[in-house]
């Protein structure tokens, strides 16, 4: 099928990517002339393991292909993706300006008809404005050219965006007609083998499907962090409660790691949007902003454990600072919850030493020169000098430090552990203070 995708972001290039190889013929659309140019190069303006050699791979195949020319992108996809951003603005509500540009540029442009996808995480609701700003377009020339606007949202995560494309779990298609449906289910086809992934609905039930598919999720990490909370002050280990309540498959493994809080491009902008349409259409969502009050505060709870343990005198001390990206296996610091501790620990009069495999060059953008920061090549070059580690992403090649090693550079012998990668009995029996989430046990 010929495709046109517009946005060359997270969702719309590991979309194109994939839909590419799997044998369609399609082109990415994107404002950004230079983001456009590298893309046909082969640069990958975002670090996601396994995209580069696919990108490559399609663009040189001839079934992937970048441009800027909007006009010759729609005229080219009797399917055509939405995948640009949805920034949150000011009260927290998804901006939708870059979903309806595009819109209107479809209309502008629509020259027969065309199947139009929803995939970026819009409000419910979304798809009719879409609709109406398509519509009104056509209006305007005087060309009735049926289309139909389908929801079908992403449910990809960062690190792992090429295998989860590749591979669904499910495929929410949401549309008002059969014909949608059937095209839709054509165009899935290679990724629907073996048993049935595709989930069709209507069209708001799909829009509210990926909200209330990130809610539960942060639900259940916030959840998580309240009982870590609870463990610290009654004297329990919340690692054991999690291995205690994991193994019943009604709560099951994923997603109760408790930590530092959750960050990223989804879970902090999903949560609020959705309490905010919520609030819109007359209803107080009062859990999903007690998920959102729980993550807020889990996220200072890194520098809560630094203050007690030295009775609030940071001030001139020097923390390593191993991880600054949101999670392991991507460069993105968005909404991360290093970027509140390191403002904590700065704002006491901190000094950091910060390490992490793929995010430094975020960091600098972020946070430019300062004489309070250093940004380390290695995480043993982050402990030289330092009085304390502390741990805020759980990068696999963090997991096994030499504690004896350990022991002899760090100035203070301390250990905070935001994601809770080690057994606190075994850092102690290297004479190292341990401090990690949820763990009473050493409190
Ligand atoms: C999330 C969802 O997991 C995807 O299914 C969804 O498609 C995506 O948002 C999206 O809407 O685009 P992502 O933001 O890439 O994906 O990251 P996750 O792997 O879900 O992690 C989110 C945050 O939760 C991270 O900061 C992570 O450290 C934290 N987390 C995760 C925990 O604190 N505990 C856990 O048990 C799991």
């Amino acid at each position: 099928m010929r495709l046109a995708i517009f946005g060359t972001g997270y969702v719309g290039l590991v979309t194109g990517t994939c839909l590419a190889e799997v044998g369609h013929d399609v082109v990415c659309v994107d404002i950004d002339a230079a983001k456009v140019e590298g893309l046909k190069r082969g640069v990958i303006p975002i670090y996601e393991p396994g995209l580069e050699p696919m990108v490559k791979a399609n663009h040189a195949a001839g079934r992937l292909d970048f441009t800027t020319d909007a006009a010759a992108a729609i005229a080219h996809g009797e399917v055509v993706f939405i995948a640009v951003g949805t920034p949150p603005d000011e009260d927290g509500s998804a901006d939708l300006k870059y979903v309806l540009a595009v819109a209107k540029t479809i209309g502008q442009h629509l020259a027969r008809p065309a199947v139009i996808v929803d995939k970026s995480t819009v409000p419910v609701g979304t798809a009719d404005k879409v609709r109406a700003a398509i519509a009104q377009e056509l209006q305007a020339r005087g060309e009735d050219i049926p289309f139909e606007v389908v929801s079908n949202p992403e449910f990809l995560k960062e690190g792992d965006a090429v295998k989860d494309c590749m591979r669904p779990d499910r495929i929410v298609i949401g549309a008002s007609s059969k014909a949608a449906i059937e095209k839709m289910k054509r165009l899935y086809a290679p990724f629907n083998r073996n048993h049935e992934r595709i989930v069709a609905m209507d069209v708001r039930s799909a829009e509210l499907t990926k909200y209330a598919a990130n809610a539960m999720l942060a639900t259940k990490i916030s959840f998580m962090n309240e009982i870590a909370n609870i463990a610290e002050k009654v004297g329990a280990d919340i690692e054991h409660v999690r291995q205690g309540i994991g193994s019943d498959p009604r709560i099951g493994w994923h997603f109760i790691y408790p930590g530092a809080g959750y960050g990223g491009s989804c879970f902090p902008k999903d949560v609020q949007a959705l309490a905010r349409t919520s609030r819109q259409v007359g209803h107080e969502a009062v859990l999903l902003q007690a998920v959102e009050t729980v993550n807020d505060r889990q996220k200072g709870h890194l520098f809560e454990l630094i203050a007690r343990h030295y009775d609030g005198e940071v001030r001139g001390r020097t923390f390593a600072v191993w991880g600054l990206a949101f999670k392991p296996n991507t460069d993105d610091m968005r909404e991360a919850s290093s970027r509140r501790l390191l403002e904590q620990l700065w704002d006491a009069g901190a000094k950091v030493r910060a390490y992490d495999p793929e995010a430094a060059e975020e960091a600098r953008r972020i946070f430019g020169e300062r004489p309070d920061l250093a940004l380390c090549d290695s995480a043993s070059a982050a402990l030289q000098g330092a009085d304390a580690l502390v741990v805020v992403t759980e990068w696999k090649q963090f997991r096994s430090p030499d504690f004896a090693k350990l022991h002899g550079i760090l100035r203070d012998r301390a250990i905070f552990d935001g994601r809770n990668l080690y057994e606190p009995a075994e850092v102690e029996a290297a004479g190292i203070a341990y401090w990690g989430i949820g763990r009473g046990r050493s409190i």
